[in-house]
């Protein structure tokens, strides 16, 4: 794979050509700040929060860095004047939009917007349609949930917002949500989601409730493999894969 240079804020990166713009700044330690993209999934282009300036063959342009594959040498800046300026703007608009949400709050507070009552047009929940919980759902192969009606009534929902035969009670769509406002309630070895509940199993090492018994069936169907059910902090613990190996070999 080819080389390319890329200068984030004076700061010399390698990059293969083709990479993220995005995921040469992170794997470099330079923040660019984000809210519709996440590690795990590849930016969906909806916020713009991580637009960036980038210098290339001479010519200045404004790029949305979770989607700009860098395939050749090229110097960008994260903060300028007119980077900020744009941040300001649509932080100013996420705050019309979900006036009530902290990790927004705290972001826009960065850039200096506090509130937004001139644009106020708050769908009454927190969700900024990003789209992440859409696409995690998605790569999942669950495809539970989507993004439903328009304008004002837009938003993130389970067909007829009917309980979806579909989820699996993973949780995925929570976990990648910028703002938090996917809610689970879990509790008494049940977890509900998306209005829908959920029977959890107990981990075989350490007893406690970890997983629905639709997202472990969901696993061992995919996987091929049937398993005793295990948390992710047992299967790290040195002692508990050695319980989880008697298990298995007394399983067969
Ligand atoms: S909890 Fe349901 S909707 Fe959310 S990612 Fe898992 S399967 Fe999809
Ligand atoms: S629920 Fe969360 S992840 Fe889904 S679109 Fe809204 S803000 Fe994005
Ligand atoms: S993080 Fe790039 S557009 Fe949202």
């Amino acid at each position: 794979m080819d080389n390319v240079k890329v200068i984030i804020n004076g700061k010399e990166c390698i990059a293969e050509k083709g990479e993220l713009l995005m995921d040469i700044a992170s794997r470099n330690g330079i923040y660019i700040p984000h809210l519709c993209h996440h590690e795990s999934l590849r930016g969906q282009a909806t916020c713009r929060i991580c637009i960036v300036e980038v210098m290339e063959n001479g010519k200045k342009k404004i790029v949305t860095s979770c989607i700009f594959p860098v395939v050749r040498d090229i110097v960008v800046e994260t903060n300028t004047e007119d980077i900020i300026n744009m941040r300001k703007t649509l932080f100013s608009l996420l705050m019309a939009e979900v006036p009530g949400n902290e990790t927004i709050r705290s972001m826009a507070e960065e850039y200096g917007i506090r509130e937004n009552l001139r644009f106020y047009k708050s769908r009454g929940n927190e969700c900024i349609l990003c789209g992440l919980c859409v696409k995690a759902c998605e790569e999942l192969g669950c495809n539970a949930i989507a993004t439903v009606s328009r304008g004002t009534t837009k938003k993130v929902s389970t067909p007829y917002e009917e309980p979806s035969i579909e989820c699996i009670g993973c949780g995925s769509c929570a976990s990648v949500c910028p703002t938090g406002c996917i809610k689970i309630e879990e509790g008494y070895g049940k977890r509900k989601i998306w209005n829908r509940e959920f029977e959890m199993i107990k981990c075989s090492v350490c007893g406690k409730y970890f997983i629905t018994k639709e997202e472990y069936d969901y696993i061992n169907e995919k996987c091929e493999v049937l398993e005793a059910p295990v948390c992710k902090s047992c299967k790290q613990n040195e002692v508990a894969k050695k319980v989880l190996e008697s298990l298995m070999i007394e399983e067969k």
